[in-house]
């Protein structure tokens, strides 16, 4: 099987569990894995260490997203591509992990299209065009590239960075990257490693829902796992046969997952 395996900020922000580690080595014996990474919360600290402080803005549609303007994106893409994807790289090349650290910047990995306006909900409750600054929704994914890492035996550890069409680099959220990864490459799962055990409605884990259900439930789901399920529902509508959410926390939360032991599985039946 080929899996896409995202990581979350909080669970990268030291040092990658040796759980996850041992655990991607372990799944390797039979299978591919792409892994993606976020890393919003380092982003914020560096940004706040050099005197740049960080806006976040929230969408009509729930999502809370940083506001990135051109110093933000030079930020971010120095924290993203390089403090934290070699942070990650170099961690699994000590467990005898062959990591290729990798952004959606090298060879025009993730392409994507600048948002030239983004409507946002001020304080106040009421809409409001701004400036998009520099984030993009991706339109390609450059399998040829990804393929032929993976054929070679090697992980791709893809840094959530895309190309422009004016070759500026662009701030993509880590949880849509790799729902478009696993879209464009045909994986078989996508599995999203946060800091909880899942999805939660009504003080409850959800361990299986369909893409219908999730869609109807929406209006229920607060920032950071909204990102999750959209992401979820658009690598099913690309033919991804199964996404799960789940913790990055445990002992083996790949392979729990994978089995449907653990975290909440969503699939479009
Ligand atoms: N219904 C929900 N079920 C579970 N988590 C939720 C829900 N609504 C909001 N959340 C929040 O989403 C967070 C996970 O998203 P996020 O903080 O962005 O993590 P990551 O760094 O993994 O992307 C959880 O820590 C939780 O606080
Ligand atoms: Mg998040």
């Amino acid at each position: 099987m080929l899996i896409v395996v995202k990581s979350g900020g909080t669970i990268i922000e030291k040092r990658l569990p040796d759980d996850v580690i041992l655990d991607i080595k372990k799944t390797l014996t039979s299978n591919s894995i792409i892994f993606v990474h976020g890393g919003g919360v380092e982003v914020t600290k560096i940004a706040s260490k050099l005197g740049k402080e960080q806006k976040f803005i929230v969408s009509p549609n729930g999502f809370r997203s940083r506001y990135t303007d051109k110093e933000t994106a030079k930020i971010y893409t120095m924290v993203m591509t390089g403090k934290l994807n070699k942070q990650i790289i170099l961690a699994l090349q000590s467990h005898g992990i062959p990591a290729i650290g990798i952004s959606g910047l090298d060879g025009s990995l993730l392409k994507a299209e600048r948002k030239k306006r983004l409507i946002i909900i001020d304080k106040r409750g009421r809409k409001r065009i701004i400036n998009g600054g520099y984030t993009g929704k991706i339109h390609d994914v450059n399998t040829k590239l990804l393929n032929l890492l993976i054929d070679s035996g090697y992980v791709p550890v893809l840094a959530p960075v895309a190309i422009s069409e004016e070759f500026e680099p662009l701030n993509v959220d880590g949880d849509r990257t790799a729902a478009y990864v696993a879209g464009y490459v045909k994986a078989d799962k996508l599995i999203l490693l946060t800091d909880v055990e899942g999805l939660m409605l009504n003080g409850e884990l959800v361990p299986k829902l369909t893409a219908k259900e999730a869609k109807e439930q929406l209006h229920k789901i607060g920032h950071g796992m909204i990102t999750k399920i959209y992401a979820a529902i658009e690598a099913l509508n690309m033919g991804v046969r199964e996404v799960i959410i789940t913790s990055g926390f445990i002992k083996q939360p790949i392979s729990s997952s994978i089995t449907h032991k653990r975290g909440t599985v969503i699939s479009n039946e």
